[in-house]
C-alpha cells in the first residue's frame, strides 16, 4: 500500500467519543442518544460481536490491511474485551451507542493505533447482521434442543400410559376412545414440526454478510468467502445491499417461535382443561402448581395458563417485526436495530415455556380411570358400530343413519344402548361395548388404538433419535 502522506492530521475525538464525531461539529444531544440507543439489549451479542471480529482480524491480517503485529495486537485486545464482557468487569462508556461501538472502543483503548484498524473495511451494518446471524444460529439450535427434551418427556409419559384410554374430542365433545399415548404423542409430532422449522429456518441464517460493508462493498481487497468460512458459516451473502438490509432470518425465526408457540398455548390449554375439576383427568404435582391468596382450597395450572398467553406475545413479536421490514428502502436504515428486542424475548419466552411445560408434564399424574370411564361412554362406540355394518357391506350412509337411530332411541328413554345396538347390529356389538372394545378394532395405520400407536412410539422414536442426531452435528 501506499504511505499515507497526512500521517497525523485525524481530529482528535469528540468527548462523546461516538463513532461519527469527525463528521458532526455539536456533541450528541441527549435525548437522541437516550432515544437511539441499543446497548441495553444488544449486549446479549457481546460474545458473537467478538468473535466476529476476530475473523474479520484475521481476514484484514491475510488481505496485508493489517500488519501480523497488529492483527496479534488486536486479537489480544479483543480477548480481553471478550473476557471482560463474560465476566461483567467491563467498564461502558457514555458514547457506547451499542456492543460494536463499545467492544471496538475497548479494543482501541488497549491496542492503541492498531485498534484503530479493527473497522477497516467494515461496516456496522454488516456487523450487526454477522453477529446476529451467529446468535441465531445458535439460539434457534438451543430451542430445537428444549424442544426435543419436551418431545422426550412426552414419548415417556406416553410409555408409561401404556393402553390407557380417554376419549378424542371434536368440538370439545366427546368423539372416539383413543389411547392416551395417541394423544401425548399427537402434541409430540406437531413439536417435530418445530423442530424441523427451527433448523430450516437455522439454514437461512447460515449465510455471511461480513464483507458486505456499509452498502456497496469496500475498494479494499478483502476476501468474504474466507470469512464466512471462517466464521462457520455455509456461504457468504451474494449481493452487499441484500446482505445487510435482509432480516428474513429473523422473521422466519420469530415466525418458526411464535408457531411453536401456538403450540405449547395448546397443550397449555389442554392441561388446563384435564386439570379442571368438571375434567379432572390429570392432577398436577404441587411443585407445579400454584395456590390462591384467597381461596384455600384452590390449585391452580398457572404454568399451562402463562404458556398458553405467552403465545400472544411471540406471535406480536412476529406482527411487530414484519410491519418494520414493511416498505423500508434498501438497503440499512436504522428501523433494522428494532429486531432484536422482539428475537430476544421469544426466545426467552419460547426456552421458559418449554422448560416449565416439561416440568410440569413430567411430574403430573393421570387419572386413568377417570379417563377410562369417559372413554367408555358407549355412545363413543357409535361410529364401529356403523363401520360393523360397512363390513357387512352397508353401505357407510345408511350404517350412519342405523346407528343413529340407535342413538336417537337410546336418548328418547326406549331401551339401554346396549339393548338396542345388539338388537340391530347383532351380538358382536356387545363385544364392542366391553371396556376399551373399540381400541382393538382401531387398526388403520396412524389411528388411536393400540396395534397402530405401538408402531406410532417406535416411529416417533426414530424421529427423535433422527433429529437429535441432526442437532448434534451441527457445529453451534
Ligand atoms: N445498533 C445498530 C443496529 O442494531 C448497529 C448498526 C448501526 N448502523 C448504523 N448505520 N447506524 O442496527
Amino acid at each position: 500500500m501506499a504511505p499515507d502522506p497526512h500521517p497525523d492530521e485525524s481530529r482528535p475525538p469528540t468527548e462523546s467519543g461516538t463513532l461519527w464525531a469527525g463528521r458532526l461539529d455539536a456533541e450528541p444531544a441527549e435525548a437522541l442518544m437516550a432515544f437511539t440507543v441499543s446497548l441495553p439489549y444488544d449486549r446479549l451479542l457481546a460474545a458473537d460481536d467478538v468473535a466476529a471480529s476476530h475473523a474479520h482480524v484475521r481476514g484484514l491480517v491475510r488481505a496485508g490491511l493489517l500488519s501480523e503485529a497488529d492483527g496479534v495486537a488486536v486479537a489480544a485486545a479483543l480477548d480481553v474485551a471478550g473476557a471482560e464482557l463474560a465476566t461483567g468487569e467491563f467498564t461502558f462508556a457514555p458514547g457506547d451507542e451499542d456492543i460494536h461501538t463499545a467492544v471496538e472502543r475497548r479494543v482501541t483503548e488497549l491496542a492503541g493505533d492498531a485498534g484503530a484498524r479493527l473497522h477497516t473495511a467494515r461496516s456496522r451494518n454488516d456487523q450487526v447482521a454477522c453477529d446476529l446471524r451467529l446468535f441465531v444460529k445458535r439460539e434457534l439450535a438451543a430451542v430445537a434442543s428444549g424442544v426435543l427434551s419436551l418431545q422426550q418427556v412426552l414419548a415417556e409419559r406416553a410409555a408409561e400410559a401404556g393402553e390407557a384410554r380417554l376419549p378424542a374430542y371434536t368440538h370439545l365433545q366427546r368423539a372416539q376412545p383413543v389411547l392416551l399415548a395417541h394423544h401425548l404423542l399427537a402434541h409430540g409430532w406437531a413439536l417435530a414440526r418445530d423442530v424441523d422449522r427451527l433448523l430450516d429456518a437455522r439454514r437461512r441464517a447460515d449465510v455471511s454478510p461480513l464483507g458486505a460493508g456499509a452498502s456497496a462493498g469496500t475498494s479494499l481487497p478483502i476476501d468474504p468467502d474466507a470469512t464466512a468460512a471462517d466464521l462457520g458459516f455455509a456461504a457468504r451473502f451474494e449481493n452487499s445491499l441484500d446482505a445487510v438490509g435482509d432480516r428474513d432470518f429473523v422473521a422466519e425465526s420469530l415466525f418458526a417461535l411464535a408457531l411453536l408457540g401456538v403450540h405449547l398455548s395448546r397443550l397449555g390449554e389442554e392441561i388446563v382443561w384435564w386439570a379442571s375439576e368438571e375434567v379432572a383427568f390429570l392432577r398436577l404435582d404441587d411443585a407445579w402448581a400454584t395456590g390462591s391468596s384467597m381461596m384455600p382450597q384452590k390449585k391452580n395450572p398457572d404454568v399451562a395458563e402463562l404458556a398458553r398467553a405467552r403465545a400472544g406475545r411471540l406471535i406480536g413479536n412476529l406482527t411487530g417485526l414484519l410491519a418494520t421490514l414493511k416498505g423500508l428502502p434498501l438497503a440499512y436504515n436504522r428501523d433494522l436495530q428494532e429486531d432484536k428486542e422482539p428475537l430476544f424475548d421469544s426466545l426467552t419466552q419460547v426456552r421458559g415455556a418449554l422448560a416449565a411445560l416439561a416440568g410440569l408434564l413430567g411430574t403430573a399424574t393421570f387419572d386413568e380411570a377417570r379417563m377410562a370411564a369417559a372413554a367408555d361412554d358407549p355412545f363413543l362406540a357409535a361410529t364401529d358400530l356403523a363401520e360393523v355394518l360397512v363390513s357387512r357391506g352397508v353401505p357407510f350412509r345408511a350404517a350412519h343413519e342405523r346407528i343413529a337411530g340407535v342413538v336417537r332411541a337410546a336418548l328418547a328413554g326406549e331401551g339401554a344402548f346396549e339393548d338396542l345396538a345388539a338388537a340391530e347390529v347383532g351380538p358382536e356389538a356387545l363385544e364392542i361395548l366391553q371396556p376399551g372394545g373399540t381400541l382393538a378394532r382401531r387398526t388403520s395405520p396412524g389411528g388411536g388404538g393400540p396395534a397402530a400407536v405401538a408402531a406410532q412410539r417406535e416411529r416417533f422414536a426414530a424421529r427423535l433419535a433422527a433429529d437429535t442426531a441432526r442437532l448434534t452435528a451441527l457445529d453451534t
